[in-house]
Order: C-alpha cells, then sequence, then structure tokens
C-alpha cells in the first residue's frame, strides 16, 4: 500500500514545491537547458503532479508547448485550473510506464520530478522518454538520492511537510519509497541506458538531487537547425 494517500501526496508536492525548485535548481535549468531550446520548444513532464513545475516553465517560456501526464485525475484537475496566461498545457491522464503519448522525436525536453524512483525497474522508462525526445534533447530528472535513515528522519524536521510527518511510523514508511537509489547508483543506471550527465546539482543535504542528462555521445542541441537566433 502506497504510503500516502492522493490528498496527502498532492499537499506534500504543493506544500513543498518552492522549497525543492529553488534558485540553484532553475540556474541548472538556465545554463544548460534554456540556450539549446529553439524560440517554441515542446516540453514533456512525467508524472507532472499538480503541474506547479510546468506552470514555472510556463512563465519562463511563455511560446512553449507543454505536456503534462500523469495517473491522477485529482493531481490533474489541480493542474488544470492553475493560472494558465497564453499556451495551455495538455494534459493527460495515463500510466507512462505502458508508454508516453508522444510520437518518436516529438519533443526538446522531458522532465521527471520525483518520479523515477517509484518504479523498481526504471530502465524501460528511461528508453521511452529516449524515444519521445528529439536527437539531443535532455532529460531532467530531479529525485531523492539515498541518505541514511537518521538523517532522512531530520529532513522532515527541517522541511515543510503535513502534519501526518509527526509520525514516525509513516516516515519510516516514507524512507522505504525515498531511499532506494543513491547517487552512485543513479550514475550507474543512466550508464545502463546509455545516457551521460551534464549537469548535477544537489540540494536538502545530498538527499535531493537533480540530474541533467542526455544520450551519450549526442551533441547537437535537440533544437537544431530551428534553433532560436
Ligand atoms: C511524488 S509525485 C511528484 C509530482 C510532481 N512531479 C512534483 O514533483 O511535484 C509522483 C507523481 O507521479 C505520478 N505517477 C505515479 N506513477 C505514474 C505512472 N506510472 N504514470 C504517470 N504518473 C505516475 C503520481 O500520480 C504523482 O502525481
Amino acid at each position: 500500500m502506497a504510503p500516502l494517500a492522493e490528498e496527502q501526496m498532492l499537499k506534500l508536492m504543493v506544500d513543498t514545491h518552492e522549497a525543492r525548485f529553488d534558485g540553484r535548481i532553475w540556474e541548472a535549468f538556465d545554463d544548460v537547458v534554456v540556450p539549446e531550446l529553439p524560440g517554441e520548444p515542446s516540453m514533456a513532464d512525467l508524472g507532472c503532479g499538480p503541474g506547479l513545475f510546468l506552470f514555472d516553465i510556463h512563465q519562463r517560456l511563455p511560446e512553449a508547448t507543454l505536456y503534462g501526464f500523469d495517473t491522477s485525475a485529482v493531481m490533474l484537475d489541480v493542474a488544470g485550473n492553475l493560472s494558465w496566461s497564453a499556451l495551455k498545457p495538455h494534459l493527460s491522464r495515463c500510466d507512462v510506464s505502458k508508454g508516453i503519448p508522444l510520437p518518436d522525436g516529438g519533443v526538446h525536453f522531458i522532465s521527471m520530478n520525483f518520479f523515477l524512483h517509484q518504479f523498481d525497474y526504471p530502465l524501460p522508462i528511461l528508453a521511452e522518454a529516449l524515444r519521445a525526445l528529439k536527437p539531443g534533447g535532455w532529460l531532467w530528472i530531479y529525485d531523492w538520492a539515498r541518505r541514511p535513515l537518521e538523517e532522512y528522519l531530520r529532513f522532515w524536521d527541517v522541511d515543510p511537510g503535513l502534519p501526518e510527518m509527526g509520525d514516525p511510523a509513516l516516515a519510516y514508511r516514507l524512507f522505504a519509497c525515498h531511499n532506494r537509489f543513491t547517487r552512485q547508483d543513479w550514475h550507474y543506471v543512466f550508464s545502463q541506458a546509455g545516457l551521460e550527465t551534464a549537469r548535477e546539482v544537489e540540494r536538502a543535504r545530498g538527499q535531493h538531487l537533480l540530474m541533467i542528462v542526455r544520450r551519450a555521445g549526442a551533441h547537437e542541441p535537440a533544437g537544431g537547425q530551428d534553433k532560436a537566433g
């Protein structure tokens, strides 16, 4: 059984969004991702939850065509009701482990925020993301990296959380979900998927790790000929 009910997960994602996506995360986005995007990029977020990351992108890149995929109707409902000013995102309820509803090479950028750790076997999802990504496109993987139990439990004292986080049983159950792949494990998984890392950013004493990766040897930007400027 999942440790958190859908409504609890929603509250946690919304309450922690600002802390998780702090200035260093957006610096990496601006340094690594933005310079290689065309003027009107297409970008997809797998397990988009309440859509706040897509909304942040929408504010930075209003010309971007955005796609959000999630299994949860509750999350997608929140995402659909954000104050989108220009292009609304395409939000679809789907299980991306059964396939991403995008054509081959359909988008310039694919993100997975606090998503990939949920899968026992992440390689098929990475392969499917590569299929849907233009050659040279970036994969943005921001997730938990395993830390010792004592440090993990301290995390819930300092970061915003749910009132229920006072319950040690819940924190232990979440530990089992979040503390799976170490930083070295993620590197190994990416090497198995034929990916190389361009930038890593740690926050929360290394418990949160952003990894911006792409197909090993792919140096031509996904924007290619249609790159802005
Ligand atoms: C921990 S939340 C992260 C939400 C959002 N990315 C964020 O960082 O705020 C994980 C999300 O993945 C979604 N999810 C889980 N398995 C999925 C699957 N197989 N396909 C699509 N979405 C999935 C959940 O519904 C949930 O919204």
